[in-house]
């Protein structure tokens, strides 16, 4: 039989890890009528705890849930199609048609179905029908029995659409008592949009319950690992959820049923390895500048300033404003993130191949 990998990279209820302050703090705030704005670096665990909460909310059948992935959205339209079709599934999976009319009265949506006869609408209005069309959608939920909990995800696209999106949801909104929401994402939260909800600032599990966590998931699945192997993986991960996931995926994989430091450090290594064609791609499309920041930020870990003398001199990098300039572009790209420990490389194992190979 073949063992499922439980250091899964997508959400899975039953190997989910900690965040027990966050979710009580995202249950607390909906139940006390109040939105929610989550946000931290990408790769956190913004996605898997909103679907960890929706998850326990669901079981205890008091919350109806409803989770908008806003990553692939370029206008109000689509947000308004993806809203349409995910309250459509979930109350009217029997009764497409009649659902449709009812959500998106007058707004002559097209349908059409695919060989299995599953439906599906397009959905194609103007500006002055977003109104109408949100007004309907969350009138319709707002009329439930039961409270809604609206997540949009990736809400930072939001703020790149065409239109006046922010200012036009705002309104909606801000009037409705049975429907909450929580808005996540790489989210600016000084944004007047944001005023009036509250902010949770997601951050890096706790390190002794993620060792933890790794510790017992292993004889969970009857394997185990060495306290020392998960301290050397958290280390090499930066207790960062998504590379912590990572490692512990590929340690898991292997067929020994006792898992070393020595073992840890060699899968880790290989990893390394076999990533360095794409690490040295993205190495060979940098400036000089560039590339040489990128070391030095690797090698540091992380720089509170890297613009200052010593972390110029100590690196030889060329001066403070060709530093400043190559530092703009790669944060731009999201090569580096700001954190609150300073400005670190953002893809955790392309710093330990830097730290690495030079
Ligand atoms: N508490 C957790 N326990 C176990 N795995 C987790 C946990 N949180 C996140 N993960 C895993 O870590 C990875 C990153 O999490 P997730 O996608 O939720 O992050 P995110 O903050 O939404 O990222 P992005 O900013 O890219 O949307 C995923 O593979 C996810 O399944
Ligand atoms: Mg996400």
């Amino acid at each position: 039989m073949i063992n499922e990998n439980p250091f899964s990279l997508n959400y899975t209820p039953d190997h989910f890890c900690d965040r027990e302050k966050e979710l009580n703090q995202l249950q607390t705030n909906f139940f006390n009528g109040l939105n929610t704005v989550i946000h931290s670096p990408r790769r956190l665990g913004k996605s898997a705890v909103i679907k960890h909460l929706f998850h326990q909310l669901e079981n205890e059948r008091l919350v109806e849930t409803i989770y908008v992935d806003l990553y692939a959205s370029q206008n109000m339209q689509d947000l308004i199609q993806m809203l349409a079709e995910i309250v459509l599934k979930k109350f009217h999976q029997k009764n497409f048609i009649a659902g449709l009319q009812q959500i998106l009265k007058g707004l002559s949506p097209t349908v059409s179905f695919d060989r299995n006869g599953t439906p599906s609408f397009i959905l194609q209005i103007n500006a002055q029908q977003y109104q109408t069309s949100l007004e309907q959608i969350f009138g319709y939920l707002e009329q439930q029995n039961k409270k809604v909990l609206v997540a949009f995800d990736e809400f930072q696209e939001v703020a790149t659409y065409p239109d006046k999106a922010e200012a036009i949801l705002r309104t909606h909104i801000q009037n409705l008592s049975n429907v909450k929401f929580i808005f996540s994402g790489s989210l600016g939260a000084k944004r007047p949009f944001y005023q009036g909800a509250e902010v949770i600032v997601l951050d890096k599990i706790d390190r002794e319950v993620y060792k933890q966590f790794i510790i017992t998931t292993f004889e969970n699945q009857k394997k185990s690992i060495t306290p020392e192997a998960a301290d050397y993986l958290l280390d090499f991960s930066d207790v960062y959820t998504y590379y912590t996931q990572l490692i512990c995926n590929q340690c898991f994989s292997q067929k020994d049923k006792l898992l070393t430091v020595d073992m840890a450090q060699q899968i880790a290594a290989n990893y390394l390895e076999s990533r360095k064609f794409d690490y040295e791609n993205i190495i060979n499309l940098m400036t000089e500048n560039q590339r040489k920041l990128t070391i030095a930020l690797a090698k540091e870990g992380a720089v509170l300033k890297p613009n200052a003398m010593e972390f110029l001199s100590k690196h030889k990098l060329s001066g403070a404003s060709s530093v400043n300039q190559a530092l703009k572009v790669l944060l731009e790209k999201q090569i580096f993130f700001q954190s609150t420990e300073g400005i670190k490389v953002y893809d955790v194992f392309f710093r330990r191949y830097l730290e690495q190979y030079f």
